[in-house]
């Protein structure tokens, strides 16, 4: 990997040595550790420098990059000379071909297909639509009784993006058994990213499991996706979109299978995230009541009693800072990958062409060389206007580049209506006897996170059906 390169008459020196982790055994790379503690695992590399070697594959490096300057340079200045890599292959086996697995000029021509989806007025437009969804999640709680906030907040966001994206299109019941089987497949993929290769193929029982529930997933949306075009309705939304785009390659409609993992990516991408989002920020909600307090008090001078909208998104500062400090402490990332087309330069290091790169926002966003006192929950950071002012590629929630998410305007809109309203009416609490811990699997999510729903003393009248009787 080390090499001296001459480029017309400038010389480039050669790449610096990259250290590799302990840890590393013959067959099985560094699934040891990945398996037995991924996130310390991969949190403990920052000490080795800019980049570490470690093998996800046994005998196939890949090149961890801790260094922001260097993430935000693979992310931007490089991505033309990348491929998705390792992560992206493994989403693959569950998504097929879609917008999140391609690069190049078929990942332009995906990206183009969905785009009209996330704009800014669909998403003014989804609001209120987002927020009825949050009500009706509310409307079956009872005073005292504790909820699997982890599942409630994954079947809200499958809702909120059932309601908005497809504008109800696909129906309930594909959502459904949709999820069912998901997080069986997404903590395969999860786990797949961590073991040798090999391993899959052996004939287990997880490896069975995994292949069942994959094509039940896809199953379901097949069938939900030739439903609707025998129906041949146009309903203005992403499906109706999807079956009106052409393959600009061959000229003829999307096949059933390519329009089936478009919308799969979509369900993957946008609820697995926000649901972890949602539930962490409940969690830090419920474990700091004075951050909860002053919410209320912002909701209550904002919005007084009535239901959060569109427009008061941009007035609720506090909350965006709660948000955004969750997005930090608890992000959903924990191994973005890319791979080198070509040799690629990054920083003092000549890269050969297939070399395999991965970065981690979770151990990102906890680094004490960025954000003093990482472990502590303080959305104070994101308001102080005199604070020191981020290192480029330090702070990614949404990744950056041409592959910066799709949906992270939809997110906010989600995630903060979604806690507007269901904090206006509701003051959920930690049930007892819980370890709670982040769980890194495709992504990582709260262990499980039981609470118990206590009505507010002023719930307004529109969000809270379920305690005026
Ligand atoms: C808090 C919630 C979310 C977080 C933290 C998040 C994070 C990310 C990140 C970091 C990436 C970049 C991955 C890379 O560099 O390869 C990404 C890409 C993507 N996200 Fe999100 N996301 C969220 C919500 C959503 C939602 C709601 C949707 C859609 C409904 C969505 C759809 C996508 C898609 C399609 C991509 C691939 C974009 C491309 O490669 O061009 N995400 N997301």
């Amino acid at each position: 990997m080390v090499s001296s390169t001459v480029k017309g008459t400038a010389v480039i020196p050669a790449s610096p040595p990259i250290p590799k982790a302990a840890g590393y055994l013959p067959l099985l790379g560094h699934a040891v550790p990945l398996m037995r503690d991924n996130l310390g695992f991969i949190a403990s590399l920052r000490s080795y420098g800019p980049l570490v070697e470690i093998q996800l594959q046994p005998g196939q490096s890949t090149i961890v990059v801790n260094d922001p300057a260097l993430i935000h340079t693979l992310l931007v200045d490089v991505a033309a000379t990348l491929d998705k890599g390792r992560f992206f292959e493994k989403m693959g086996q569950l998504l097929g071909d879609s917008v999140v697995t391609a690069a190049g000029a078929v990942h332009v021509r995906k990206r183009r297909q969905l785009q009209p989806a996330f704009r800014r007025p669909e998403v003014a437009r989804y609001v209120d639509l987002m927020r009825d969804q949050a009500t009706a999640t509310m409307t079956a709680w009872q005073p005292g009784q504790t909820l699997d906030v982890r599942e409630t907040m994954v079947k809200m966001s499958l809702d909120m993006l059932s309601a908005t994206v497809f504008s109800g299109s696909i129906k309930e019941q594909a959502f459904y058994e949709l999820r069912q089987n998901l997080s069986v497949v997404m903590n395969g993929v999860g786990a797949r990213i961590m073991m040798p290769d090999w391993i899959e193929k052996l004939p287990l029982p997880a490896n069975w499991r995994f292949t069942a529930a994959r094509d039940a997933v896809r199953a379901t949306i097949h069938t939900a996706v030739d439903e609707l075009r025998t129906a041949d309705q146009d309903t203005g939304d992403m499906l109706s979109l999807l079956l009106q785009a052409t393959d600009e390659e061959t000229g003829r409609p999307l096949t059933a299978d390519q329009i089936c993992s478009e919308i799969l990516t979509l369900a993957v991408a946008g609820t697995e995230t926000t649901a972890s989002v949602l539930s962490w920020a409940l969690y830090e909600l419920a474990r700091h009541p004075d951050i909860d307090a002053r919410i209320q008090a912002e909701l209550a001078t904002v919005l007084g009693d009535r239901p959060v909208t569109f427009n008061d998104l941009g007035q609720l500062p506090y909350l965006r800072a709660v948000i955004t400090e969750t997005l930090r402490l608890h992000h959903t990332g924990w191994l973005v990958t890319r791979r080198t087309l070509q040799p690629t330069r990054l920083g003092a290091w000549e890269l050969p062409a297939g070399t395999e790169l991965a970065y981690c926002q979770h151990a990102l966003h906890r680094d004490p060389a960025h954000f003093p006192d990482p472990l502590v929950f303080n959305p104070d950071r994101w308001l102080h206007e005199d604070q020191q002012p981020l290192s480029e590629g330090a702070f990614l929630p949404f990744g950056a580049g041409k592959h910066k998410c799709i949906g992270d305007r939809f997110a906010q809109a989600e995630i903060t209506t979604a806690l507007a309203t269901l904090t206006q009416a509701w003051r959920l609490e930690l049930a007892p006897g819980q370890r709670i811990r982040p769980v890194a699997r495709a992504t990582v999510r709260p262990s499980s996170l039981q609470m118990t729903a206590h009505p507010r003393a002023h719930a307004p009248l529109h969000a809270s059906s379920a305690t005026s009787d």
